[in-house]
Parts: structure tokens; sequence; C-alpha cells
């Protein structure tokens, strides 16, 4: 079909599907940490955190595809495998949610450039679920710096509290 996207904005969506690929692969070498600590409910939140992140690529190669775009299925850049500490692993992932933040906004700004409004409105989405990742790792990681040795007791948190921290949130 036509493509009614720009090539600038076909390489940059392909981009984005990089990390949120690598993001995927990340959250997944983070829950394999806490399954080997022995701390299945944090195993269990990482987990669905990667597969969410796997639907945001997914999300972009079918609105690419949808758009007339060439969608690039990518090899991932590289994933941190171990960690000293929960509040390690954790604030790598909060991190990782800023950075993924800023790259969204990024792309925002270069749909308004370029007068795609078409992509300016389906990156919507991403912009709020942006904020509800940022604002859930952020709550993990001040109970995770919170719980110090204690790791039981985020566990019992999770456990608790199983929608508090809901991979996500609200944004479908
Ligand atoms: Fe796809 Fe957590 O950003």
């Amino acid at each position: 079909m036509t493509s009614l996207l720009k090539q600038s904005v076909v390489d940059a969506l392909n981009g984005q599907v990089v990390e949120e690929f690598t993001a995927s692969l990340q959250y997944t070498a983070i829950a394999l940490y806490f399954d080997s600590e022995t701390l299945p409910e944090l195993s269990n939140f990482f987990h669905l955190q990667a597969q969410e992140e796997h639907e945001h690529a997914m999300k972009l190669l079918q609105y690419i595809t949808e758009a007339g775009g060439q969608p690039i299925v990518p090899a991932t850049k590289e994933v941190k495998n171990s960690f000293e500490s929960a509040e390690e692993a954790v604030s790598l992932a909060l991190s990782q949610e800023i950075t993924v933040t800023n790259q969204i906004n990024s792309l925002v700004a270069l749909a308004v450039k370029e007068n795609d409004y078409l992509t300016n409105q389906y990156l919507q989405w991403f912009v709020t679920e942006q904020l509800e990742e940022v604002s859930s790792m952020s709550d993990l990681l001040n109970i995770v710096t919170r719980a110090g040795n204690d790791l039981f007791r985020i566990e019992e948190y999770l456990i608790r509290n199983p929608h508090e921290l809901a991979a996500g949130g609200g944004a479908e």
C-alpha cells in the first residue's frame, strides 16, 4: 500500500522497537535474578513487565505495517544479567523507564515536526503508558529502598497489594 508515513518517522519508530524489545529482555533478566533470590512476587512482577514491553514493540511494528511502512524486527542491545542487590535491579528498571519516556517524547516531537498527526495520535497511548510505568517503578524503588535487607516485606506487599503496582496500570 501507499505509505502514510515519511521515512524519517518509519526509521524512528523502528528505532523505538529496538528499545522496547531490549526493555523486554532486560526485564526478563531482572525477573530471573529475583527467581534466583527466591523472591517469586518480584520475579512475577518483572515477568509481567517483560510481556508488556514485548507488546509495546509489537504495537509499534503493527502500526508501521498498517500505515504502509517497512517494519524491522531487530537484534536488541546488550542486557545486564547480574545484580548486586534488589535496589540495583529496580534502579536500572526505573532509569530504563525514564529513558523510554524521553524517547517517546522525542518521537512525538518528530511526528509534530513532520505534520504527521496520525503518528502523533497513535503515540499518545505510549505517552500515557509511560506515566504509569515510571510511577509504578518509582513506587517499587521506594518500597525496595525502605525494605533494606528485609526483601520478604516486599513480597508481602506485592501479595497484599496485587494491583497497586500492576504492570502498566490501566493503559491497555
Ligand atoms: Fe515500553 Fe516500559 O516502556
